[in-house]
């Protein structure tokens, strides 16, 4: 299955939600893809360490290929990472995937990731971690994927939000990928004892939002966790929000392939 997580927000928790889900399907023994679509390359800094920063060929290497009018392309294998942790590879970014995203919309290029994908073979399971923003990349990201996740932050402004975020999935639906759907909006950064995040997910649940349980709580380990360049399944196995991203993992449909 090829997943997606969007939020045009920034700091919901998008790569950290990739890497930690990427991380316990590769742990359940599928052989498993993030690919990193932001330069900001926070994922692929999350599961490569220090090497990130130098890992080449990667995805803006990937993208400018689509560009040239070589005679024969580089299969899509060939841009992939192993990580130290068992069946999990990257797809990692770079700070030229910026520079490239005007000349790669104004050329079309947006169904090159899902082609490249078509023709990797072997992967269960596939991660695709998207920039805060609707732009180039998340939409490529979007018409490559089968499912949706959305993170939400439990902030009253990002609720509005969210109807928007919903439009812009149902419209690339329609427009470039029958296949994609949306599995469920990721509560992150929970906190249980508050009561103005109880009412914002609740009036959610009530206005009938696909609102996925268990809720990520708020914990500290997640900065100590990218820190180690160490999932949480790594990390710290019997950890609360450990528990609580296993859960998750478990309720989506699908998650095992
Ligand atoms: N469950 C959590 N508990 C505490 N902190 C968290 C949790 N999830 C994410 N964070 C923190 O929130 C910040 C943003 O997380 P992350 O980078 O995953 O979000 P993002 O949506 O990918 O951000 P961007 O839009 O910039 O790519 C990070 O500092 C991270 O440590
Ligand atoms: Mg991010």
């Amino acid at each position: 299955m090829r997943w997606v997580v969007f939020n045009q927000k920034g700091g919901v928790g998008k790569s950290t939600i990739v890497c930690n889900l990427a991380a316990i399907a590769a742990q359940r023994g599928a052989k498993t893809l993030v690919v990193d679509l932001d330069p900001q390359a926070n994922a692929s800094h999350y599961l490569l360490g220090a090497e990130a920063a130098s890992a080449s060929p990667n995805a803006a290497d990937f993208f400018e290929q689509t560009l040239g009018f070589k005679l024969f392309k580089d299969g899509p294998r060939e841009y992939l990472h192993p990580t130290r942790f068992d069946g999990l590879w990257v797809l990692p970014a770079s700070t030229e995937l910026e520079g490239l995203q005007s000349k790669l919309e104004q050329r079309y290029k947006m169904y090159k990731l899902r082609d490249a994908l078509n023709d990797l073979k072997g992967f269960d399971s596939v991660w695709m971690d998207t920039p805060p923003a609707l732009n180039f990349f998340t939409l490529s990201a979007l018409i490559a994927a089968e499912r949706c996740l959305i993170p939400f932050d439990c902030d009253d402004f990002s609720r509005r939000a969210l109807y928007g975020l919903l439009d812009s999935v149902r419209e690339v639906q329609a427009d470039h990928n029958a296949k994609l759907r949306v599995a469920g909006v990721v509560v992150n950064q929970f906190q249980a004892r508050a009561r103005l995040p109880r009412r914002v997910v609740e009036e959610l649940k009530q206005e009938g939002l696909p609102v996925l349980e268990p809720y990520l709580s708020s914990s500290v380990k997640v900065r100590e966790s990218h820190e180690a360049s160490k999932p949480l399944v790594h990390l710290m196995p019997s950890h609360k929000l450990t528990g609580e991203y296993l859960g998750l993992f478990d309720s989506l449909d699908g998650s095992r392939k």
